[in-house]
């Protein structure tokens, strides 16, 4: 496939959905936000009650998932779901319903299709592993625990929903445990991809960066 990917994985709060959307803006690329096919499945799967274990019913919901992109905002049918797929309680139901090889199964087909022209910018945790293996830019951005946990506390307040810091730093410690300890496409850089620390950088200065490594491969 010649239409071009850049793949950004990382770990939640790492700043990822910044950088991606504003690198896709500067190139004029398509953008994939695998994590919010993950969060809508997941609010689906609390709004209907459905168990964890009921692993059959949840890949069905990500097989069949009603969702629409536009611009900045997302759908679910034709709910603006935008705000409610970041409430912390999806992001964990998100976490864990994607250590379910059927639900990843099922959402694959899903994001390939996003590949169109002149190119995508894809942002999740498997995207230069699993989902585009060949990827033209593969970039693997990381910060402190500290550091995602300030980003995650401000991008909440700015959102209107109350945080705790100290709630803060141990969901999102026992999120990247489960992310990178599942058997299935764990949160891992792929060999060949670029490492980008982002604790003492800006949003600006990590765009810059990669869109220097698209430049200069
Ligand atoms: O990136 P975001 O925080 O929106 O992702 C929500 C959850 O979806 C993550 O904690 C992760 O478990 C899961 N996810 C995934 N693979 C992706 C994107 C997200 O497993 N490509």
């Amino acid at each position: 496939n010649p239409i071009p990917v850049i793949a950004i994985d990382g770990p939640t709060a790492s700043g990822k959905g910044t950088v991606a959307s504003k690198v896709a803006e500067r190139l004029g690329f398509h953008l994939l936000d695998s994590g919010a096919l993950y969060r809508l499945t997941a609010l689906q799967a609390l709004r209907r009650g459905l168990e964890l274990r009921d692993e059959h019913g949840i890949a069905k919901l990500a097989e069949h998932l009603p969702a629409r992109f536009n611009g900045d905002d997302i759908f679910l049918n034709n709910e603006n779901v935008t705000a409610a797929i970041r409430a912390e309680e999806v992001g964990n139901m998100a976490s864990k319903i994607a250590a379910l090889p059927t639900v990843r199964q099922a959402l694959y087909g899903l994001q390939l299709g996003f590949r169109e022209t002149p190119g995508l910018v894809a942002d999740g945790r498997d995207m230069g592993t699993v989902i585009f293996p060949g990827a033209k830019l593969k970039v693997f951005l990381t910060a402190s625990v500290e550091a995602r946990a300030q980003r995650r506390y401000k991008q909440l307040i700015d959102k209107g929903f109350s945080a705790n810091m100290d709630d803060l730093l141990k969901d999102l410690k026992e999120r990247d445990e489960r992310d990178t300890k599942r058997a299935i496409a764990p949160l891992v850089p792929a060999e060949d991809a670029h490492l980008l620390d982002t604790s003492n950088m800006t949003a600006a200065e990590a765009v810059e960066q990669v869109l220097a490594w698209y430049a200069h491969p």
